[in-house]
């Protein structure tokens, strides 16, 4: 028999989400007529918006005629949407990033768990605790985790816990690290960083050369004008970071599929003989080998959401998700839960009741208000304790969940 990977048989049985969707299919079996409500994966309900939508029926039109027809994109991105993304997401506020520097690609969820393969298997690994799962997957089947003990926590990563105490923000690591993987606005807490504690951050891996790998994808969501929306607003950031953005939460992409990242000319790493090497260049070398471009139609309907409509559309959409946050945040406070998040961000991090962890409560939701949420262990031991929801589903079926916890659920 063939050697298989060893490091995979250290990871979690499923991924989080898989686990959580194998449970309610196994509920559902039990409980064929119970209506349930979904807010636990972070999916998008709300069709695209009509901008989107109009550029990729031209697109396709395009593809039709063999004067318009288009094999593969260009490696890193078309330029209309490179060119729209550095003027608009960057260049509006002030932010210095060319569209050479962009990697459009098909999803944050991909570039984040990729990246980690341009980096040496040394390298040392500091995550939030909670943290989306795929930061950790990715490093422990590369190798750069260690082992895992009982509560599942990794000896060679370094774990900066998010907790009610220090308001989910986290604590500079109390030893050397190489890689920081930072999310803000965050899931799964919905906390976000302001430009001071940011700065920190910057200032901390410039001092260490350490890269922060900043995960963005949320930036949409932010209304307070203290909260940064790129790492590169912050001085001195353009040599130490990463930056991943994505149009799945902000434009309802999840499906579609459409993200890019960041990677600057100045930032640098070094090889084994300590030269300084382009993270950029490397990061090109790597999509370029294993990933052959995001289709001609997608990135149009993407770069449409640029366009004064398609501006105006995904800023309504982005708004009735938040409006569903706030229906949910109030819903809950209403019935004595301790409520975080949902301010800056579509996530509702809830305490659980002092009797109930967190995958009870997730059991007792399901089973008392046939609602689906998210337990917080799944995120990390930090996450033990806590429940989030996400503001990502339709209104009437987000109004009716809140409306049978509050009937419905006796904490
Ligand atoms: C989540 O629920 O955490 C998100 O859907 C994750 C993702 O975007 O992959």
């Amino acid at each position: 028999m063939t050697r298989v990977n060893d490091h995979y048989l250290k990871l979690r049985a499923g991924y989080l989400f898989s686990e959580i969707a194998r449970r309610v299919r196994e509920f559902q079996a039990q409980h064929p007529d119970a209506k349930l409500i979904r807010l636990g994966i972070g999916d998008v309900t709300r069709p695209l918006p009509p901008a989107a939508i109009r550029a990729m029926h031209e697109a396709v039109d395009e593809m039709a005629r063999v004067e318009t027809f288009r094999g593969y994109p260009p490696e890193t991105g078309y330029d209309f949407l490179v060119d729209a993304i550095a003027r608009q997401d960057y260049g509006e506020r002030g932010v210095k990033v060319a569209p050479d520097e962009i990697v459009v690609s098909d999803g944050s969820k991909q570039d984040t768990a990729n990246i980690q393969e341009i980096f040496a298997p040394e390298c040392v690994v500091a995550l939030t605790d909670p943290v989306y799962p795929v930061y950790l997957d990715s490093n422990v089947m590369a190798g750069r985790a260690g082992s895992a003990d009982a509560d599942g926590r990794f000896d060679r990563i370094v774990y900066l816990p998010c907790t009610a105490e220090n308001d989910f923000l986290p604590r500079l690591p109390d030893r050397p690290v190489d890689l920081i993987y930072l999310c803000y606005p965050n899931n799964p807490t919905g906390a976000v960083m302001t430009r001071a504690a940011l700065k920190t951050w910057v200032d901390y891996a410039r001092e260490r050369t350490a890269v922060i790998l900043y995960d963005a994808a949320y930036e949409g969501y932010i209304r307070d004008p203290d909260v940064p929306h790129s790492i590169y607003e912050i001085e001195g950031a353009r040599e130490v970071a990463i930056e991943f953005r994505s149009f799945s939460k902000s434009a309802g992409f999840t499906g579609t599929r459409c993200a890019f990242t960041v990677v600057p000319k100045e930032l640098q790493g070094r090889s084994a003989t300590g030269d300084a090497v382009s993270l950029h260049a490397l990061w090109v070398r790597r999509q370029s080998t294993k990933f052959n471009g995001v289709a001609y139609v997608i990135q149009r309907g993407a770069a449409a959401t640029y366009t004064p409509e398609g501006r105006k559309q995904t800023k309504a959409l982005v708004d009735y998700y938040m409006e569903n946050a706030r229906i949910i945040r109030q819903g809950l406070e209403a019935t004595g839960l301790t409520v975080h998040g949902a301010r800056n961000a579509p996530y509702i991090w809830v305490k659980t009741p002092p009797a109930l962890d967190s995958w009870g409560f997730f059991d007792k939701l399901l089973a008392e208000a046939h609602v689906v949420g998210t337990p917080g262990a799944g995120f990390g031991p930090s996450g033990e304790g806590y429940f989030r929801l996400t503001a990502f589903g339709g209104r009437e079926q987000t109004e009716e969940a809140l409306h049978r916890i509050k009937t419905r659920f006796r904490p």
